[in-house]
């Protein structure tokens, strides 16, 4: 055995997907996963720079490390993924305790690197960005996948949207499709293994352009025997067009689900993030995809506080938010970034009246989130069961097609099956139920 390694993960779901290839290529050269940060020979912060915050706690964490490594000066810190594409050298400037600086291109060659730089103790450093991402061809082995009947698959990188706040673009770099047919080798073989679900994974999944578009993709996969779910992340309102919809329609194998970030409810908000749609715009997408697919639910992104926004600008935000009556609502303070066309403008929202948007917009999304899982309780689902439930021993939790987490008593032994659960209880962000006999 070559050594412990931890990875500290921040940020998407790509970030733990590369964390999974990241433990999965380490344990084929010899090296073993521990979750305690001590143990660890090798320690791997792979981190997010999406928002200010994001940023910090990767650099607080890093801070936490210096003691370690002046007590265990044998001890590799390398730092992977957004912030380390953003750094670069200047990394190792500020935290000359780090080791490897890594960009988000380069994932693949982590596993040689450390090899030399544990034997040389020299720093590295590479955030080209090259024609192709090799680690997006990087399949995870089934024992780190978390569930494992559940794959996450890249099936592209990067973004052209430059949405005006948005640091994605510069640190993930252009937008690169993955051949389609490789995307498809792989659906195969988590199939041969038992998977159940399938993830699809991009910064913008509908402008996929591996050979085929997004919805030529969908049908592909869902010809794959043994796959029984199917879902995707994050798709970009302009880029829903019919055909997309289609498939919600068409394809039984999607979930009832689709996450589609609106990010503000006003026309020149919107127009000033660059997102190339309307607010009417996007609630006639919600409109045709509840009529392709009637039990669809919705879950967006949202913030509050981008430059200039008013008090009427805002008033929107919530008007759309009750027109939808999304289920789940990530919202986010905004943060400039660097590099980004809005970190030049006058941020003119003060601290405070972003506080209080923020509240504001949480109460009404918590209210309906709890609304809409009342009018699910004494309702049957099919649950695809992921887990223990962390709280409760003798309960186990999984997902309903609308990406409901349902809690219900019932045996391990039920993990990675299908059953049909009644809703019992509603809270905000779950439902409790009781498992039906077959
Ligand atoms: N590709 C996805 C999401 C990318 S980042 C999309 O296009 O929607 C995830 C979320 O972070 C975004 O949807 C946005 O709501 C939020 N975000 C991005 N930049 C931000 C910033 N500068 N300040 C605050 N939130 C931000
Ligand atoms: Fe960022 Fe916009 Fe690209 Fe999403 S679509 S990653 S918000 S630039
Ligand atoms: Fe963060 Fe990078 Fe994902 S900035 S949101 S980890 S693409």
């Amino acid at each position: 055995m070559k050594g412990f390694v931890k990875i500290f993960t921040y940020g998407c779901q790509m970030n733990d997907l590369d964390t999974q290839k990241l433990y999965s290529e380490l344990f084929k050269r010899g090296y073993a996963r521990t979750e305690e940060t001590t143990k660890a020979d090798i320690i791997i912060l792979n981190t997010c720079s999406v928002r200010q915050k994001a940023q910090e706690k990767a650099f607080s964490n890093l801070g936490r490390l210096k003691l370690l490594k002046r007590r265990t000066p044998s001890l590799i810190i390398a730092v992977v993924g957004c912030v380390a594409q953003q750094e670069g050298t200047a990394l190792i400037e500020r935290m000359p305790h780090v080791d490897i600086v890594l960009g988000t291109h380069q994932l693949h060659r982590l596993s040689d690197i450390l090899g030399e730089v544990r034997q040389h103790k020299a720093h590295f450093v590479d955030t080209m960005y090259g024609s192709c991402i090799p680690s997006i061809d990087i399949v995870p082995e089934k024992s780190f996948m978390e569930p494992p009947h559940r794959a996450y698959i890249n099936i592209m990188q990067g973004c052209n949207n430059y949405c005006s706040y948005c640091i994605v673009p510069y640190v993930r770099g252009r937008e690169i499709s993955r051949n389609h047919t490789s995307i498809l080798d792989e659906v195969r073989l988590h199939a041969a293994r038992g998977v159940k679900e399938i993830f699809l994974l991009g910064q913008n999944v509908n402008s996929y352009a591996g050979g085929v578009t997004f919805p030529a993709l969908l049908k592909e996969v869902h010809t794959i025997e043994g796959i029984e779910r199917i879902r995707f992340t994050t798709s970009h309102p302009k880029d829903v067009n019919p055909e997309f919809i289609g498939c919600f329609a068409t394809l039984a194998k999607i979930c009832s689900h689709i996450h589609l970030p609106f990010q503000a409810g006003s026309d020149t908000v919107l127009k000033a993030m660059n997102r190339d749609y309307t607010k009417k715009g996007y609630l006639e997408l919600i409109h045709d995809l509840s009529e392709a697919r009637a039990d669809i639910v919705f879950s967006a992104d949202v913030m509050v506080g981008f430059p200039g926004e008013t008090q009427g600008d805002f008033e929107q935000t919530l008007d759309l938010m009750q027109a939808v009556r999304f289920d789940v609502l990530y919202s986010f303070k905004y943060s400039p970034r660097p590099k980004t066309f809005a970190a030049g403008i006058e941020d003119g929202v003060t601290p405070e009246e972003k506080r209080s948007r923020l509240h504001i917009l949480q109460t009404l999304q918590n209210t309906i989130s709890l609304e809409n899982n009342q009018a699910r309780v004494g309702r049957v689902y099919d649950v695809l069961v992921d887990g223990t439930s962390p709280r409760q021993e003798d309960q186990v939790y999984g997902r309903t097609t609308h990406n409901t987490i349902v809690n219900f008593i019932g045996s391990t032994s039920l993990i990675g099956t299908t059953i049909r659960v009644r809703v019992l209880r509603a809270n905000k962000n779950s439902l409790t139920g009781e498992l039906l006999r077959p």
